[in-house]
């Protein structure tokens, strides 16, 4: 199914055959327009990327690299196949064919979800406005203005969903999704993660490694949607999903890299020592993924949730890969393990597994998280350092759920409020932390150069070499 590329607006939706819709989507692609030349990346008018644009929505090659000036990217609306004869896989509706109306009894649910989740695509193109001022190298600027440009096309994604099923209340809550901003003490984005700070790019690296990983699982649950555009939608917003989280993980392993080169240069892992020689130690590295990892988990919500049983047993949001588990797909029995607190300590208790959706989904996520955990403690041993990252205990450093007003270390031990103001910054990332990070962050845009504190790349975009024009910056 290829893109249409001719109209205003790029789809393959058949836009021109839904006159209501076209006129709705035109009318709001002018303030899309102006909130990304005043929220979207900084200072890319005149910019040139090698940017990677989808062309059809296929599986397999589905995307088209070449240099685009920045705000001519052609954002629209991109589907996945539907699927012949689909059936919905979870919940009382189980083996009904999908929707392709919303049912009128969720109609407030699904446009309450949709809006939450096209809420943190802008929030993220807002927490990551300035990074382009302080890049690493120019191949590190061509991916985010990559991670950028998606993001608001998954905005344009979730705003179709709006205009197309959800009549006036959904064209006002498009507008509203460019009204609220990251950080907006006033108007704040809907989720707490995405009102953060993405101050340096230790922490764009680190977002896009925890937090887009959170935005895979979001998707692929809602990819399973009885409604199907939602679930058709998700699907494509996925493989654009792959590239933010490879961008994440290769940038923390090439962090990582570095420091150990320079440790072993200098044969120290003092941090003293590795910060002087412009590298960023091990442990403050610990103290990074430990915020962005606790923040991104809280984005599951609470442990037992009587909207995720809710979103599940109406068949509006599935498990991970739903169709793959080996149940009835409704739990009117079964059982999940949940953490909770019991007489000081944290316990897993079981619980019904249908309240327990969000949590299934957050363990699914964590497991995930651990892989490239994993991949990253190899990089450091490969090194001969030694060396281990740890993804901090599920209640560390929480805000929602069972572990929202209480205070518990890395391992999982609860301890009181003196105790967390005597420890959190070892385990956390202080002032001092990242203005040292921050100080490290000059912008770098010679071909094939690298800062400081990054090592390069295995290999170039779309097998280009190192050394290739990625921005052209006039
Ligand atoms: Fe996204
Ligand atoms: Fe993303």
């Amino acid at each position: 199914m290829s893109i249409n590329y001719s109209e205003r607006i790029p789809n393959n939706v058949d836009l021109s055959g839904d006159r209501r819709l076209q006129r709705a989507l035109e009318s709001w692609q002018p303030s899309f327009l102006g909130w990304w030349q005043e929220l979207g990346p900084e200072g890319t008018e005149e910019v040139d990327v090698y940017l990677r644009t989808a062309v059809s929505v296929e599986a397999r090659g589905w995307a088209n690299f070449g240099y685009v000036k920045m705000p001519d990217y052609r954002w629209g609306v991109f589907l996945a196949k539907p699927e012949a004869d689909r059936k919905i896989a979870f919940g009382e509706h189980k083996g009904q064919p999908v929707w392709q109306e919303v049912p009128g009894e969720h109609r407030s649910t699904l446009r309450r979800l949709i809006v939450t989740q096209g809420d943190t695509e802008p929030a993220s193109v807002e927490q990551q406005k300035q990074l382009g001022l302080t890049c690493p190298s120019m191949y590190d600027l061509r991916n985010l203005y990559q991670v950028n440009v998606e993001e608001a096309r998954h905005l344009w994604a979730m705003v179709y969903l709006l205009q197309a099923y959800f009549g006036r209340d959904g064209r006002e809550e498009a507008e509203a999704l460019l009204e609220r901003h990251s950080g907006d003490p006033n108007k704040p984005r809907i989720l707490q993660a995405f009102n953060e700070r993405t101050p340096h790019w230790l922490s764009f690296f680190m977002f896009t490694y925890f937090t887009d990983r959170d935005g895979k699982y979001q998707l692929a649950a809602l990819a399973e949607s009885g409604f199907d555009p939602l679930a058709r939608t998700c699907q494509f917003m996925l493989t654009e999903e792959a590239h933010h989280m490879f961008v994440g993980e290769t940038g923390v392993m090439r962090v990582l890299q570095r420091t150990c080169e320079v440790m072993k240069e200098l044969g120290t892992d003092s941090p003293e020592a590795i910060r002087a020689a412009g590298a960023v130690d091990l442990p403050t590295i610990q103290k990074f993924m430990n915020f962005h990892y606790s923040v991104s988990v809280d984005l599951f919500g609470g442990e037992i949730s009587t909207n995720g049983a809710n979103f599940f047993t109406n068949g509006l949001k599935g498990r991970y890969l739903e169709s793959r588990i080996k149940d009835d797909h409704q739990l009117p029995d079964a059982t999940w393990p949940v953490s909770t607190i019991k007489e000081g300590r944290i316990v897993a208790e079981n619980q019904p597994a249908l309240l327990a959706v969000n949590e299934r989904l957050r363990d699914d996520y964590i497991g995930d998280s651990q892989r490239g955990l994993d991949r990253w403690n190899k990089g450091i041993q490969r090194q001969g350092v030694d060396f281990e990252l740890t993804l901090p205990h599920k209640a560390f450093n929480r805000r929602i759920g069972a572990f929202g007003g209480s205070r518990v270390t890395p391992e999982g031990s609860i301890i009181n409020e003196e105790e967390w103001g005597r420890c959190w910054m070892d385990w956390l990332p202080t002032d001092d932390d990242h203005s040292f990070v921050a100080s490290l962050m000059k912008r770098v845009i010679e071909p094939g150069k690298m800062a400081s504190w990054i090592a390069p790349p295995a290999r170039g975009i779309n097998n280009m070499p190192m050394d290739f024009e990625y921005v052209k910056l006039s």
